[in-house]
């Protein structure tokens, strides 16, 4: 395994395709779900730079706080509630320009300004979610959802 990642600049797109391989090489060997969520958040940081990025993981019926980068979050969050709750309940992504508009948003930090969470499915269930923070409006669009929801699939099947 490669220890140290090479970041790139350019944009979005050459961001994630010069990422991705290297997240792949991160992973490889490795079946642990919680060291690889690790990994992954750490090197997505480390390129992207973004405000929080985290995992939610599924446990008896609620989203338990995961691997993370960023500043301290709520623990835990219900089916349904917030985006996190509602990309669990709908198994879809979902992108949100605006905190503030979401019905429902769960404030963890002030600072967030936009979102993007991607729901891990494994035999068509939720097994939990990515969540990313932006500090900017607008910062998610059709390009993070492609190349993370690649992401978020190398950790489901690697098991
Ligand atoms: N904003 C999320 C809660 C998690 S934090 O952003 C880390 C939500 O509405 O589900």
């Amino acid at each position: 395994m490669a220890e140290d990642l090479n970041i790139i600049t350019g944009n979005k797109a050459e961001q994630y395709e010069s990422l991705v391989p290297q997240v792949k090489g991160l992973l490889e060997g490795e079946p642990d779900l919680v060291a690889n969520m690790a990994n992954v958040v750490a090197a997505l940081k480390e390129q992207f730079g973004w405000l929080w990025i985290g995992f939610y993981i599924v446990k008896s019926e609620e989203l338990v706080l995961g691997p993370f980068q960023g500043p301290v979050a709520c623990t835990r969050i219900k089916k349904g509630k917030g985006v996190c709750g509602t990309s669990w309940a709908q198994a879809k992504t979902l992108i949100v320009p605006d905190v503030e508009k979401f019905p429902g948003h769960i404030a963890c930090s002030s600072l967030s300004k936009s979102e993007i969470v991607i729901p891990l499915i494994r035999n068509n269930e939720v097994v939990a979610v990515l969540d990313v923070d932006s500090s900017e409006y607008d910062q998610f669009d059709s390009t993070d959802q492609h190349w993370l929801e690649q992401i978020v699939d190398l950790i489901v099947f690697k098991k």
